[in-house]
């Protein structure tokens, strides 16, 4: 579960402050799959990041599984952002030296040693991302859609319980573009919550619930079932 309460977050810069978000509230429940859109600059990629930890709101509050994040250590809060968020970002960046195996075991290598069990499990998503055979190839060989699904596979590498996907199929083939979304679609249904920005209103019509963003506000809901859970009030 994760809860959003008067969430806004301002970026000061010498031109001004800039609102990116603005009075957010958000409830989404473990096992849903939601979408966001928005047009660009509508603050769809800083929701994403508030809510994987990566940025801090200005104010308000975030809520993760009941817990108030707000008093967390800098420490507690990096545990459970890698326990609990697996990040597929709009502009991934793979590491060059490193093999495309050893990019899907960065995030564990990042946090200890790698052992026998994450190495299989780093081939068995590379399988399923279609680069088994790319293994040992390094990064930058790869075409900009194989690093996407390089990146998917190590967003999913910790077997988070949510996946944070910042337009994860935008400027993809076709072919490449499902295969990112059907394997989402399989974590989803093994209870996993995912959160997905996108452009494409064939992928937001896939989801639960859409979310649409306009100059940092959250606009209106969709939902296929009608219940409001998306952006029923925090209180
Ligand atoms: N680190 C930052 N510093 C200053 N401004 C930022 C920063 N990140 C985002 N912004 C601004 O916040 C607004 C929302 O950005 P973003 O969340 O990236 O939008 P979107 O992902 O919907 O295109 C934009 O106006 C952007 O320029
Ligand atoms: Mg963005």
């Amino acid at each position: 579960m994760i809860r959003l309460h008067h969430v806004h977050k301002e970026f000061r810069s010498r031109q001004g402050t800039l609102q990116a978000l603005d009075d957010v509230n958000l409830f989404i429940r473990r096992g849903e799959f939601v979408t966001i859109m928005g047009p660009s600059g509508s603050g769809k990629s800083t929701l994403l990041s508030i809510i994987g930890l990566l940025n801090s709101p200005s104010g308000g509050r975030l809520e993760i599984e009941g817990m108030d994040t707000y008093h967390l250590a800098e420490r507690q809060k990096t545990r459970l952002r890698a326990e609990k968020f697996g990040f597929v970002f709009q502009f991934p960046s793979l590491v060059n030296t490193l093999t495309i195996r050893e990019n899907v075991l960065l995030p564990i290598m990042l946090a200890g040693q790698a052992r026998r069990t994450d190495w299989e499990r780093a081939d068995r998503l590379l399988e399923q991302v279609g680069l088994k055979e790319h293994a040992n190839r390094r990064s930058h060989e790869l075409s900009g859609g194989e690093q996407r699904r390089v990146a998917l596979a190590r967003a999913l590498i910790n077997n988070p319980d949510v996946i944070l996907a910042d337009e994860p199929t935008g400027a993809l083939d076709e072919e490449t573009a499902d295969r990112i979304l059907r394997l989402l679609h399989e974590y989803n249904g093994q209870g996993k919550t995912i959160l997905i920005v996108t452009h494409d209103p064939d992928i937001a019509a896939y989801g639960d619930h859409t979310i649409r963003i306009h100059r940092g506000r959250i606009q209106n809901e969709q939902s296929a079932g009608g219940d409001q859970s998306a952006t029923g009030q925090a209180d």
